[in-house]
C-alpha cells in the first residue's frame, strides 16, 4: 500500500507506483487531501490499476473496502512523500483522515520516505518525531541531500523511487540466495580513441543493475561491477566502477575467485583502438585518419577458465540467428547457463524497461517472456538458484 501526502515530490510517486508494479507487487494508492491538490487521483488509478482511496468517512468506501479491511490487505504500508505533517501525525497517533488512520490500524511494517523543505527537516520538532518514529521501528526511507523544489539545497529530498523500491523489497527477501556470494558485470565500456573521443555501446546496465537487485533481494553478497551508466548504486551492493573492457576484465579477475556465481550482463567492447591518441585528433588530419582496432580480452572464458570457477551465466544480445549463437557461445565458453536476448525487437533489449530472455544450458531450455527487467530478474536470480543449488548437491554428494 503506498501512501501519498501532500509534498511537492507526489509527482515522483507516479513513477514510484510503476517501479513497484514492475517488482510484480500489486499496489493500492492512499492518498491525503492535500495529495490531491498535487497530483490528481485519477493519475495514481491509471498507474496502479486499482482504485485510489481518499475518503474515511465516506459510506461508498465503507461499503467496498473498509479502511480495516484496507489495513489488513497490505503487505506494508510505504508513505512516500512523508510530509512534516504527517511525520508529526503518526508520532501522535492522530487518526483524522484515512492514511493516519490506517497507519493506527495496520500491523504491517511503515515505512516513511520524508520529504520536504531542508529547514523544515532540521526543525526540533520533525527531528523529535523521526526520532519516536524510528523508536517504534517505523522504517525511516531517506531522506537524501540536493537542490529542492523550493530553490534551496540541503537535506530534506524525497529518495528517487528506484531506491524506494530497493529498500522496501529488502523486507521482502525470498532467501533463495542466502549466504551465496554472486558478483555482476553490468554496462557499456568505453575505449577511448583520444581524450573526447571513445567507442560505446547502447548498453543501459538496466538489465545488470536489475539482476544485482534482484539477487541481494534473494539473500546473497552482491558485488557490481560496472561500466558507465546513469544508474545509481542498488542498495546494500558493493559497487565498483570501471570505464573500459580491460578494467572490467581486471576488476572481475579480482573478484571472481572469491565468488560463488557470476552472472555477465555487461556489453564488454569486442575491440578497442590499438593506439590511444594522448592528443585531440584534428578534424583536419590527413590522410583521413584510420583508427586501427584489436581485440579485447574475453572475461567469461577467462573466467570459466579458473582452477576454483564461479557458475557462470553469460548473456547473448544478438540480431539474428540468437538460438545458434547462444547455445555456441555456451559451449565454446564452457558455461553453466546462458541468457540470450534479441537486441532489435520493440521494448526490448537495450535502453527499455522491458526485457525477454530465453535461458540455455546443457540439458535444455526455458523461456522466461517480456516483463519488466526487475521482475524478469527476479525470475532469473530464481532459476540460478535452483540449478546452482542442484549443481552443488551433485558436487557435495
Ligand atoms: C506548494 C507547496 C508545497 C509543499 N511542499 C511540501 C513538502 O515538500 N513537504 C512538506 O512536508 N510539506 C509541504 N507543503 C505543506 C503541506 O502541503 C501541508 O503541511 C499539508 O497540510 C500537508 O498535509 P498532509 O500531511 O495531510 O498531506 C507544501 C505546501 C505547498 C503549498
Amino acid at each position: 500500500m503506498l501512501g501519498v501526502t501532500g509534498g511537492i515530490a507526489a509527482y515522483k510517486s507516479a513513477d514510484l507506483v510503476r517501479r513497484l508494479k514492475d517488482t510484480g507487487a500489486e499496489v493500492r494508492v492512499v492518498m491525503t487531501a492535500a495529495a490531491t491538490r498535487f497530483v490528481t487521483p485519477l493519475t495514481f488509478q491509471a498507474l496502479s490499476g486499482n482504485r485510489v482511496h481518499t475518503q474515511l468517512l465516506d459510506s461508498e468506501s465503507e461499503a467496498g473496502m473498509s479502511h480495516i479491511d484496507l489495513a489488513r490487505w497490505a503487505d506494508a504500508l510505504l508513505i512516500a512523500p512523508a510530509s512534516a505533517n504527517f511525520l508529526a501525525r503518526l508520532t501522535y497517533g492522530l487518526a483524522d483522515d484515512l492514511l493516519s488512520t490506517l497507519a493506527l490500524a495496520t500491523d504491517v511494517p511503515i515505512a516513511v520516505a520524508p520529504a520536504m523543505n531542508q529547514q523544515m527537516w532540521a526543525n526540533p520538532a520533525t527531528q523529535h518525531n523521526v526520532q519516536t518514529l524510528r523508536q517504534r521501528d517505523v522504517l525511516i526511507y531517506g531522506p537524501g541531500q540536493g537542490s529542492q523544489a523550493c530553490g534551496e539545497e540541503g537535506m530534506g529530498r524525497m529518495l528517487e523511487p528506484i531506491q524506494l523500491v530497493e529498500q522496501l523489497s529488502s523486507l521482502f527477501e525470498t532467501g533463495s540466495m542466502q549466504g551465496v556470494k554472486i558478483l555482476v558485470n553490468a554496462g557499456p565500456t568505453y575505449e577511448d580513441i583520444d581524450p573526447v573521443r571513445f567507442i560505446g555501446n547502447r548498453s543501459s546496465g538496466k538489465m545488470g543493475y536489475a539482476i544485482a537487485m534482484a539477487a541481494k533481494e534473494a539473500g546473497a553478497e552482491v558485488t557490481l561491477i560496472s561500466g558507465p551508466t546513469s544508474l545509481p548504486p542498488p542498495e546494500k551492493v558493493e559497487c565498483i566502477n570501471v570505464r573500459s573492457a580491460r578494467q572490467m576484465y581486471d576488476a572481475v579477475i579480482s573478484q571472481a575467485g572469491g565468488c560463488d556465481i557470476f552472472i555477465a550482463a555487461a556489453a564488454v567492447a569486442d575491440f578497442r583502438p590499438k593506439h590511444y591518441e594522448s592528443q585531440k585528433i584534428k578534424k583536419q588530419s590527413s590522410p583521413l585518419k584510420t583508427i586501427e582496432l584489436e581485440q579485447t580480452d574475453d572475461i567469461l572464458t577467462a573466467v570459466s577458465g579458473l582452477k576454483k570457477r564461479p557458475f557462470c551465466v553469460g548473456f547473448a544480445a544478438e540480431s539474428d540467428h540468437l538460438d545458434r549463437y547462444a547455445q555456441d557461445k555456451l559451449k565454446s565458453k564452457k558455461l553453466d547457463m546462458i541468457a540470450a536476448n534479441w537486441i532489435n525487437k520493440k521494448n526490448s533489449g537495450f535502453e527499455s524497461d522491458h526485457n525477454a530472455l530465453t535461458l540455455y544450458w546443457q540439458t535444455g531450455q526455458l523461456d522466461l517472456p517480456h516483463a519488466p527487467k526487475l521482475q524478469l530478474a527476479q525470475n532469473l536470480i530464481s532459476f540460478i538458484a535452483e540449478k546452482y543449488h542442484a549443481q552443488h548437491r551433485v558436487k557435495n554428494s
